[in-house]
């Protein structure tokens, strides 16, 4: 019987819990990563680096983290559900895996990679659909000491070889196809196309899902059902160090490239596992769903990983909120019994405004807890949320967090601690946040707003970005050295309880994703007609924000207003081809000049308020080196 892990279950608990975390850090983390499956314990705890930003957790450990999601729960829940698998249409069968056959799925993956040279350390990128095999081949690295690394299935070919290239990966894991809603998408020939620039791979494994041909390049490609044909079920579990690295995950920041956000093995496995349990507060025959592609870091800490640490029961879905119709997150949670839900709020606004019918004609009676993540959830939402789904009885969570932070931070723990609308809450155990004035001052009390900083590590903190670690040490460290500095602003209210504002960097949140203003300029730079853009977010009912382009176009490129949409259609054309679909323009002004300081610098600010529609109050442009340029952007705004 393996070791118990406690859990809080009173708001006493919690008060408990947190006093100690912050007192005795290093016997309390001691105390949660106790039972868990160690191959060595290690010889420090913790040692925090909040200036140059080398922070490790359980230095000198020895461990393997799918030991720890598979085979320790074989004994007490080798025949429970790990893994179910709602497809893309709802007419065709459904996949489930117990904790023992995922361990032999898993194992089984993990000799095909071995089979195919992939060695410990080696890192494998993945541009796979929301399928089973997804799951089953991120554990499948993490099994032999591969470093994942997980391209969401919408970035476009030069997305994926910049990643590709970024990671210097030797192999790449993909599909022929991939469902979304009513359509197909053939991912296998992006893949393709990207890997004409990427130098490093030597191997592409393909699983087979919509069963289309493709082309598979002679030396370079394999199908995954052959090499999976004579590969055993069982595979020893590579010994890792506990800063070994798990994974890298690409995320935007304010400045051009994305950045690989790197995760080590042990402390992200004890945050991960930690703060699944202590807020979710899942039971032993729950079904937990949680809706983000493993794309995204809340797919890898709270579909994958936090969930099978814990032996529950998570559930994966292939498809999305308004295929066949708007009411099938309903008829999923109905069909499987979902108790637990886990989503973001560009999912429930989109849904808001279809027809009530689509959520009051399905049950939900299975329903407990609800979660929200990704982007500040509007009061709206929050009370759509609480009272259709919920129907006023499951709490509603706002978890803030961030891919560089691992797993949650902020948030109330279900049925356990407070909840408010449109605010996250308190901290969990471990972690210490605070306010800053902009020069870098800690805003003491309550009713105060500032910078949101966190000033002590915490095991699932970013450890380096790939190659590059003094970009992570100027991005986090750099700005208040001493502090992990998040990029958002927020509000501390007169309970103490945090509330998320936004961003207060070049940082876009569209429905729930991270772009930098830069690399979205980029990419409309590499467009023939343009000479220069700026690039803001204003708020968007359904998005949460919205982007909104102002492009200089090359002299004669838009001479005639007739030349406009053709230009405007080919510089969304250029952002799909150079990001991907999610990151499209939502409105593009084409201008003659843009708003700058005699020092050249663009004056973001009063191109934000044009895009927010708040032209009465531009405020000073004394300082532009062309005042004009506002009246005519002004007039012009979209
Ligand atoms: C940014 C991080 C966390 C996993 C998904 C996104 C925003 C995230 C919330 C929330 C308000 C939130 C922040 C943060 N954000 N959760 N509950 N309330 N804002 O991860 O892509 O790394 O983005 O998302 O602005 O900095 P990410």
């Amino acid at each position: 019987m393996p070791l118990q892990h406690p859990r809080i279950r009173t708001f006493e608990d919690y008060q408990d819990a947190y006093q100690r975390s912050i007192e005795n850090p290093e016997q309390f983390w001691a105390s949660v990563a106790e039972p868990f499956t160690w191959r060595r314990k290690w010889e420090s705890v913790c040692k925090p680096d909040l200036v140059d930003g080398h922070n490790e957790w359980f230095s000198g450990a020895k461990l393997n983290i799918t030991e720890n999601c598979l085979d320790r729960h074989l004994a007490t829940r080798g025949n429970k559900l790990a893994l179910i698998w709602e497809p893309n249409d709802p007419k065709t069968r459904q996949i489930r895996y117990t904790y023992r056959e995922l361990h032999q799925q898993v194992c089984q993956f993990a000799n095909v990679l071995l089979n195919n040279g992939v060695e410990k350390g080696d890192r494998v990128c993945l541009y796979m659909p929301m399928i089973p095999q997804l799951a089953i081949a991120v554990l499948a690295c993490a099994r032999i000491g591969a470093v994942h690394s997980v391209i969401f299935a919408g970035f476009s070919s030069t997305a994926i070889a910049d990643r590709v290239n970024d990671a210097q990966a030797s192999v790449v894991l993909t599909s022929d196809g991939l469902n979304r809603g009513p359509k197909q998408i053939p991912v296998k020939r992006v893949v393709d196309e990207a890997l004409e620039s990427c130098p490093s791979v030597r191997r592409v494994i393909v699983v087979e899902h919509l069963g289309w041909p493709v082309h598979m390049e002679e030396g370079r490609d394999v199908w995954y059902h052959e090499e999976a044909q004579d590969a055993a079920k069982t595979c020893p579990a590579e010994e890792m160090d506990a800063e070994d690295m798990l994974f890298i995950l690409y995320t935007s920041g304010s400045t051009g490239k994305p950045k690989g956000v790197v995760h080590t093995t042990a402390g992200y496995m004890v945050w991960a596992d930690y703060t699944f349990r202590n807020v979710f507060q899942v039971e032993e025959n729950d079904i937990y769903w949680c809706t983000a592609d493993i794309g995204w870091v809340t797919g890898h800490s709270y579909l994958l990983y936090g969930p099978l640490l814990n032996g529950a029961s998570t559930l994966m879905f292939e498809g999305v909120p308004t295929y066949p119709d708007a009411g099938r997150f309903w008829e999923v949670i109905d069909k499987h019994g979902v108790n637990v839900f886990y989503t973001a709020p560009t999912a429930i606004r989109s849904l808001m405004a279809t027809p009530l019918d689509n959520v009051l004609s399905y049950s939900l009676d299975s329903l407990r807890v609800l979660g929200s993540v990704g982007e500040p959830i509007n009061e709206e939402a929050w009370h759509w949320y609480h009272t259709h789904v919920g129907k006023e009885r499951c709490p509603v969570i706002d978890t803030w967090w961030q891919t560089e932070t691992g797993g949650i931070m902020i948030s109330a723990l279900a049925g356990v601690s407070p909840t408010k609308p449109a605010h996250a809450g308190q901290p969990l155990p471990g972690v210490q946040p605070v306010l800053l004035t902009q020069e870098g001052q800690e805003i003491e009390g309550n009713n105060q707003e500032g910078y949101l900083a966190i000033k002590a590590s915490w095991p699932g903190i970013i450890r380096t970005t790939y190659g590059d670690h003094e970009r992570a040490k100027q991005t986090y460290f750099g700005p208040y050295p001493g502090y992990y500095f998040t990029g958002d602003g927020a509000r501390r209210d007169e309970n103490g309880l945090y509330r998320i504002i936004g961003r207060v960097d070049d940082v876009i949140n569209v429905s729930g994703h991270r772009f930098g203003t830069a690399e979205i300029e980029n990419a409309i730079n590499e467009n023939d007609n343009v000479v220069e853009s700026a690039v803001v977010g204003y708020p968007h009912d359904v998005k949460g924000q919205g982007i909104y382009a102002f492009v200089i176009c090359r002299d004669g490129a838009c001479a005639n207003e007739a030349d406009k949409p053709r230009v405007e259609a080919s510089i969304i054309e250029t952002v799909v081809a150079q990001i991907g679909k999610i990151a499209k323009p939502d409105k593009i002004q084409l201008v003659s000049g843009l708003p700058k300081t005699r020092s050249g610098k663009i004056m973001r600010r009063i191109l934000r308020k044009v895009a927010e529609g708040e032209t009465s109050n531009i405020g000073d442009v004394t300082t532009l080196l062309d005042p004009a340029v506002v009246d005519e952007i002004i007039s012009g705004r979209k």
